[in-house]
């Protein structure tokens, strides 16, 4: 007789978990990498992925939680396919990113912060982008636009499919 345990394929997300844990040889050491690896193959962390990264890994579930609700390179919410950020560092607070800011939010017709519902935008602010004199900035999937006019604004994002 065939153990039913035996055949039972492993679903997707376990799979996917033992194939990276399994590259690094079950290393406890390896967390950040493991969770950087799974971030990039399901665009973020599940409730799932972290429950089968800590029985893998043999990792406590809530050091698993700790690291991934620490770090800004993961999230445990599905993303948008294009990443809106806008800076509220100091130096663009003072230059305007309040207003800009605002203009995407109502532009996107969403929250300041958040996903939209066709999962298209995601927007998020930032404490620096590292290029304060040329303030307000906001960088839209890695590229870089200081000062944008709200013409400019509409082009980006309805270039955005
Ligand atoms: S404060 Fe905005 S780029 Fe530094």
């Amino acid at each position: 007789m065939v153990s039913k345990t035996k055949n039972k394929k492993l679903p997707k997300v376990s799979r996917a978990v033992s194939k990276v844990v399994g590259s690094y040889q079950k290393d406890k050491d390896m967390l950040i990498q493991v969770l950087l690896d799974l971030q990039s193959m399901f665009g973020c962390l599940s409730q799932e992925v972290l429950t089968e990264v800590s029985e893998q890994l043999e990792v406590p579930i809530t050091q698993v939680y700790r690291i991934a609700s620490y770090y800004k390179a993961f999230s445990l919410m599905p993303k948008g396919r294009h990443i809106i950020k806008v800076c509220r560092g100091t130096a663009c607070q003072v230059r305007g990113s309040p207003r800009l800011l605002g203009t995407i939010s109502a532009m996107l017709n969403m929250k300041p912060c958040g996903t939209s519902e066709d999962m298209r935008f995601t927007l998020e602010t930032v404490k620096c982008l590292g290029c304060c004199a040329t303030g307000p900035v906001v960088e839209v999937d890695g590229t870089y636009y200081a000062k944008p006019a709200p013409s400019d604004l509409r082009k980006i994002l309805e270039s955005s499919k």
